[in-house]
């Protein structure tokens, strides 16, 4: 649930919200005295917006292929795409080894130097990707392990448009530590 102990920022677009999200992560890293905490890892084929932060996100490559490389910091990891899974496995059992790859590439990029994962519930540009509700609950343990935030994406899947109020809840015992959103919100 989104509980009381929120607060909210406003911004004009869903690209905006993640340009916040992005700071403000890098923020509560420098204030709690771990300001080399500055990577954010992001799903290939994710989508998070058109603005430059946002673009770093982002690996879609429809959305991003003809603008470049993402800068420095800025790293993908596979999504959780357990159709035809890569590694020979089936079902949630093949989203919950893209989950520990997460945590093998935090190790290897060192956790003192990752801000935050940042993750659509639910891929929508990239392909409609729904992951094992077990997958996001595995990372949000994975991001507690390492102090690294968690910043759920719900520009598209927030307000009811999955079924429950924002995508993440159906995932148990995850409490996102950001949650940008946009288009619901004024049924844009
Ligand atoms: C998941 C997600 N995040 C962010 C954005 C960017 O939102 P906006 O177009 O309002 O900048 C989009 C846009 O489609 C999106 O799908």
């Amino acid at each position: 649930m989104l509980d009381g102990s929120y607060v909210t920022f406003f911004s004009t677009s869903g690209s905006e919200a993640n340009e916040a999200a992005l700071k403000i992560a890098r923020q509560y890293h420098i204030q709690n005295g771990h300001p080399g905490k500055h990577k954010f890892i992001s799903h290939y084929r994710g989508y998070h917006g058109g603005t430059s932060g946002a673009q770093n996100i982002s690996a879609t490559p429809a959305f991003k292929g003809k603008f470049g490389s993402s800068s420095p910091g800025f790293i993908h990891v596979l999504p959780p795409y357990s159709y035809r899974c890569p590694f020979g496995d089936s079902g949630s059992n093949c989203d919950l080894i893209f989950a520990e790859l997460i945590d093998q590439v935090i190790l290897r990029e060192e956790a003192d130097t990752v801000a935050g994962i940042i993750l659509e519930p639910f891929l929508f540009a990239g392909g409609c990707i729904i992951p094992s509700k077990e997958y996001l609950t595995r990372v949000s343990e994975i991001c507690k392990e390492h102090d690294v935030l968690l910043i759920v994406d719900e520009v598209i899947t927030g307000f009811g448009r999955t079924g429950k109020m924002f995508g993440f809840m159906h995932s148990e015992d995850v409490q996102p530590d950001i949650v940008t959103m946009a288009k619901g919100l004024t049924s844009a």
